[in-house]
């Protein structure tokens, strides 16, 4: 079995360049279904598993898909199969993400029921809800869900939730849907205001994307259309978190600062310096001692990102005074916290809310990663541990993280991935 080994005590100095969002290059590859003419090229793919997974289900579907560097052409035109009710379906949760596409375009669907995780039972009742309210029918039956219209109409939506998928998906489905669509109480991140553009670039017409509110005008179909991906801004917030925790001083190219606002604020609060310049951000640390305790609560966008809640938590093992994280996004996002307490941390649950002392000194230990956020978190932690720590279960990091251990090496960690007996 494959583990990352870290060994605490380097600091991070040096610059790396920040891949492609993994949470918008997913929607935009489901997006690429809708096109009935023409072919899309999208830059700036980065090289995950869960990436890769979508790409087989497309071709799966019927699309030509090919890879030249992190540029990924694909071609929907010949699209015929409509069921994506493979094995590896069930495996990936961004999968749901192709019922608005194929509802939309082909007026029939057919998924795996999209699987839990460690961090909550993610369901799909949004999706399905609004999808309804634009036309759909859905059967679901020994875990596929059949969708089928005769043909999508506008609605006006309000989501319970600002559901970043659900927002996606009615998104998609909505652009080829007949008449006006209002969205309300939907998601802002910037990975939705990425998906609109590129649908818009395709010829759909929708507004408000980043707001609260989204209108879209149905059109009768869409075109393949060139797109670059958004920078990764969890995958940026965990190394700026990182040289938070080792120390150091080190620049992240390719990086929105705009995206992070919440990760900068709570960095700058902790002590950490952040300096945010014209092509990336320069953070400067002296490492976990010397960071103040944090207020966190995890919101939907703009508020602090529940994807880098894990990662922050790491930063502060060692951190003067007291924190409190509060998740309000997933119902059981905190499995790291037992792996923390294997190192030394001094932190306890109650609730939804981890109440975490700093300590003096954490020291490295075996330990597994729970979803992909912990399992870089534990990583993080690992950077200033005493000793090595060994992470298990690190085909979650390869599912959201592009060259992780090769990043933190050229930034002057101890670490490696190796191969154990079972
Ligand atoms: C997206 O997941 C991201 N994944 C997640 O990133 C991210 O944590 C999450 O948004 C929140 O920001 C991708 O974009 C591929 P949600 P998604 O629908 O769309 C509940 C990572 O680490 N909910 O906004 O599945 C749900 O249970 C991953 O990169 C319903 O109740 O998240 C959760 O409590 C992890 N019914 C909350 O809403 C629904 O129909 C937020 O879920 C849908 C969601």
């Amino acid at each position: 079995m494959e583990k990352i080994v870290v060994k605490g005590g380097n600091p991070l100095k040096g610059t790396i360049s920040i891949k492609g969002s993994k949470n918008s290059v997913l929607p935009i590859l489901t997006a690429a279904l809708l096109a009935s003419d023409g072919v899309s090229v999208i830059h700036d793919v980065p090289k995950l598993s869960d990436v890769y997974i979508i790409i087989d289900i497309l071709e799966h579907l019927g699309a030509k898909c090919s890879w030249d560097g992190n540029t990924v052409t694909i071609d929907s035109t010949k699209v015929v199969r409509l069921d994506a009710s493979l094995n590896c379906v069930g495996d990936m949760r961004a999968s749901f993400l192709l019922l608005g596409p194929l509802l939309a375009r082909f007026k029939s669907s057919e998924i795996l029921q999209p699987g839990g995780c460690a961090i909550g039972v993610r369901p799909i009742d949004l999706h399905l809800k609004g999808l309804e309210a634009l036309g759909a029918d859905f059967a679901q039956t020994h875990g596929v869900i059949k969708g089928s219209t005769q043909g999508l109409k506008g609605a006006r939506i309000y989501l319970d939730f600002p559901s970043v998928g659900a927002t996606e998906n009615l998104m998609m489905a909505g652009a080829l849907a007949e008449g006006l669509t209002i969205l309300e109480n939907v998601a802002e991140e910037p990975e939705i205001v990425d998906l609109a553009n590129f649908l818009n670039n395709m010829g759909a017409k929708i507004t408000g994307a980043g707001t609260n509110i989204i209108k879209i005008k149905g059109v009768p179909s869409l075109k393949g259309t060139v797109h670059t991906v958004i920078p990764d801004r969890i995958e940026a917030g965990t190394y700026m978190i990182a040289v938070g925790a080792a120390g150091g001083d080190a620049f992240f190219e390719n990086t929105i600062s705009d995206h992070l606002k919440p990760v900068v604020a709570k960095l700058r609060e902790a002590g950490v310096t952040v300096i945010e310049e014209a092509n990336g951000i320069r953070i400067i640390s002296e490492g976990s001692k010397f960071c103040k305790g944090l207020y966190i609560k995890t919101m939907p966008y703009p508020g602090f990102p529940t994807d880098m809640q894990s990662q922050l938590l790491a930063m502060l093992l060692c951190s003067n005074g007291r924190s409190y994280v509060t998740e309000t996004i997933f119902e059981s996002r905190f499995q790291h916290i037992e792996e923390f307490r294997k190192m030394g941390a001094d932190i306890i649950l109650a609730g939804n809310t981890v109440a975490l002392t700093g300590v003096d000194k954490i020291y490295g230990a075996n330990v597994n990663a729970t979803d992909l956020r912990a399992g870089a978190a534990l990583i993080i932690a690992g950077l200033y541990a005493e000793g090595e720590t060994h992470v298990g279960n690190i085909h979650f990091i390869d599912r959201g993280y592009d060259g992780l251990v090769e990043n933190l090496k050229a930034l002057g960690a101890d670490i490696k991935r190796a191969k154990f007996d079972e």
